[in-house]
């Protein structure tokens, strides 16, 4: 039986490039640099199945120039790179890798949350930069997170990771999310139900754990960002565009909010100029997942996803 042909649009890991070998007649997976708009469009014409990145903006023009494409499986748990109206016009599958990425995203908010709260990456730069002198009462103060409020919005998976966590700092966790927690999940997370403008009046950090998608993008406009606390700090660990980027380097320029944690930008991979200025800001380069051990069951799920998809048979995370 003829293999069914699928591409790689970029460096995968070599566990789910054996796979996929075994499965498939492949194409791509090793290069470090993605494909063009025009090689994609190229590369993707004789394909039956696309394993995509989050990086990867797969679209009406993408999809009509692979008349055979069955399934796309992105090796990420969001999927807003994806036109999934298009997808389920044509009829072609798409799946996402969600669970295997929750707790090492929920540790990474909490790395930023800690970095950020205690100033840990200016710090380092200050004794790197051999600018210790000797300890000082108060040299790189920072805020406690014991008895504080911390604010969760997108009250998934992740989130409820986020929250359960939070319940070890000694934490008052709230949440808002469009689908309220059943009783149970309310209590596992510790997490009570705020509408957003009261969380965001109310929490000492601000933890954004939604997907993007219409109802969310800029859900922090300037408008939101000026109900936070002037001592209060934002983490995004989700997806860049759900800030209004330029707003938020406003607010930590003018001090309105205290300081920010971010691993995701609104037009990745740029970060926004004034950002990179601020020394109120932690900037990550978007690794929430980013563990040996999470990468490849992502790469492996996304794999089997793809190739359960070719044989016709159910892949698990269908999202399309
Ligand atoms: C990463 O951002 C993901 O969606 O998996």
């Amino acid at each position: 039986m003829m293999k069914p042909r699928v591409l790689v649009t970029r460096k995968l890991l070599p566990e789910a490039l054996v796979y996929l070998k075994k499965h498939a007649a492949l194409e791509g997976g090793k290069a470090r640099r993605g494909l063009s708009r025009a090689e994609l469009k190229e590369k993707i014409r004789d394909k039956e199945g696309l394993l995509s990145f989050l990086v990867d903006q797969i679209d009406r023009e993408v999809m009509e120039a692979a008349p055979r494409l069955r399934i796309i499986a992105n090796c990420a748990v969001g999927f807003d790179n994806i036109d999934i109206g298009e997808a389920r016009r044509l009829g072609i599958l798409v799946t996402n890798t969600p669970g295997v990425l929750t707790e090492a995203t929920a540790d990474l908010t909490w790395a930023l949350i800690l970095a950020t709260a205690r100033k840990i990456p200016q710090a380092d730069r200050f004794t790197r930069k051999k600018r210790l002198k000797g300890w000082e009462l108060d040299l790189f103060l920072g805020q406690d997170l014991s008895g504080k409020r911390l604010g969760i919005i997108g009250m998934g998976r992740i989130g409820q990771a986020v929250a359960r966590r939070a319940q070890a700092f000694r934490m008052d966790v709230v949440y808002n999310d469009p689908r309220r927690l059943t009783l149970g999940e309310e209590k596992a997370s510790g997490a009570a139900f705020l509408p957003l403008d009261e969380l965001l009046r109310t929490s000492d950090i601000v933890s954004v754990h939604a997907s993007l998608n219409p109802s969310t993008f800029h859900l922090l406009s300037a408008d939101k960002l000026s109900l936070m606390k002037k001592e209060a700090i934002l983490v995004n660990a989700a997806r860049g565009p759900i800030v209004d980027e330029e707003a938020l380097a406003e607010a930590l320029a003018r001090r309105d909010i205290w300081g920010a944690g971010l691993d995701v930008y609104e037009k990745e991979p740029e970060v926004h100029p004034r950002l990179l200025k601020l020394d109120n800001v932690v900037l990550l380069p978007h690794i929430g997942s980013a563990t040996y051990e999470t990468r490849l069951r992502m790469a492996m799920t996304a794999a089997r996803n793809l190739i359960l998809g070719l044989r016709g048979e159910r892949p698990e995370n269908l999202v399309a």
